[in-house]
């Protein structure tokens, strides 16, 4: 079957698509958490829920209904939410604050939020640096308001942990950061940028520990960073996770960026990887349709009769070794005592190896069939999916080998 590059991807995104895929995973999991924290809110003691756009822009889209903005995206997606709580009978108060520094930018916000703004969601244009600005942020989002933070800049200074650090350190907080990590690897072997990268990395650096093969250095890079994020938004007991998802160039088959995303609840985690592995599919086939736009593009004759639908890769590589390594995290976690799978335990597996939730339960499902783990409370009955259920907290336990 053969599709049209020019159905996949919106109009406003051509040329950009890696900005349709963030914008993809910031639509679908800003609704699945509102909802959750909305409809937990009062139980949870927030008085109300803020998104904070840190970067905001507008950028790159010269439209008067900027579509193709987070600033359109989060409006609609927090109207709409809105209204569905308040029907349930569970009214929450929703605001959001958009900060940009550039003038132009400024003026065209101020002007989209004037004449915009849904009538159920109180929103505030901040003009300013967002390096020196966090302290006016903070002062916008009072104690007990539950802030969702979307760092989305054009480079890489200013997510250095420092200047974030009185946002992570923040209670009731969540965070989807940009981790431009095109930029970040060109300038990580770079001399004269050594101070500015070792401060993205938490002040630890050491290049001699750079991988020379890219996909080593490109996990060693992002695990560097996470680990300085984790570390500074780890309060007392409250620990925090981290995930991530990786936007790839769409014609070059390299990474663009990783969304990385941080809370302080497992639910989280498990909420936004199923976001992510939605978009993954996604993804290809929007990287196909880019590709093929760009070869007719540099093609004197270009071919007219669309993508063949067989040739888009969805499946994304090493399988069986990526499945192979999931098997042994469980048992390794599983150990040689009876495991209570509970949503921490199954988050901080996804955190640990980055994974889908579909791909730790097959993982839990190859084992099984395998009779190297019982699930004990799982009875007779095969199950297709939950194989072991962490809402029920289920015990799996290794088997005599
Ligand atoms: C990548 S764009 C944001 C895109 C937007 N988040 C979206 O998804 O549609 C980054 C924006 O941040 C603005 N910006 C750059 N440096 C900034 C800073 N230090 N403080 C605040 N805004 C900044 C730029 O002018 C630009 O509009």
């Amino acid at each position: 079957m053969k599709f049209d590059p020019h159905e996949i991807i919106p109009q406003a995104y051509v040329g950009r698509e890696q900005a349709y895929i963030k914008h993809l995973l910031l639509d679908g999991y800003l609704e699945r958490l509102l909802y959750i924290v909305g409809w937990n809110a009062s139980l949870l003691g927030h008085e109300e829920i803020i998104f904070v756009d840190c970067f905001a822009g507008p950028w790159q889209d010269d439209s008067d209904d900027l579509k193709s903005t987070s600033i359109a995206i989060s409006m609609d997606v927090l109207s709409k939410v809105q209204y569905a709580l308040a029907e349930k009978g569970k009214p929450v108060r929703f605001r959001a604050i958009y900060m940009e520094m550039d003038n132009g930018a400024f003026g065209r916000l101020s002007r989209y939020l004037s004449s915009h703004s849904p009538t159920n969601v109180e929103t505030t244009a901040l003009h300013g640096d967002f390096r020196q600005c966090v302290p006016d942020i903070l002062s916008h989002c009072p104690p007990k308001s539950f802030a969702f933070f979307f760092v989305d800049p054009k480079g890489w200074v200013a997510v250095r942990p420092e200047i974030l650090q009185p946002l992570l350190a923040r209670p009731r907080s969540e965070f989807l950061i940009n981790f431009m990590y095109g930029f970040v690897n060109r300038f990580a072997s770079m001399e004269a940028q050594r101070e500015g990268i070792t401060a993205l990395f938490g002040g630890h650096f050491d290049p001699d520990k750079l991988p020379t093969n890219p996909a080593d250095r490109e996990s060693f890079l992002l695990e560097q960073y996470r680990t300085a994020l984790v570390s500074r938004a780890s309060v007392g007991t409250a620990k925090a996770l981290s995930g991530y998802v990786t936007i790839l160039d769409p014609t070059a088959d390299r990474t663009k960026y990783h969304l990385i995303y941080l809370t302080r609840h497992p639910k989280g985690i498990v909420e936004f990887m199923t976001q992510s592995e939605k978009l993954s599919g996604v993804q290809a086939v929007v990287r196909a349709a880019a590709k093929f736009e760009k070869k007719n593009r540099d093609n004197a004759t270009p071919d007219l009769f669309g993508i063949d639908a067989n040739q888009v890769d969805t499946r994304g590589d090493n399988g069986n070794v990526r499945q192979d390594l999931l098997k042994k995290l469980w048992l390794d976690r599983i150990g040689d005592k009876p495991l209570m799978v509970t949503e921490a335990v199954f988050a901080d597996l996804i955190c640990k190896s980055n994974c889908f939730p579909s791909e730790l339960q097959l993982a839990v499902k190859d084992l099984t069939e395998q009779g190297q783990i019982i699930n004990r409370d799982a009875g007779q009955s095969k199950r297709s999916k939950n194989i072991v259920n962490y809402e029920k907290k289920e015990t799996l336990v290794r088997t005599k080998s």
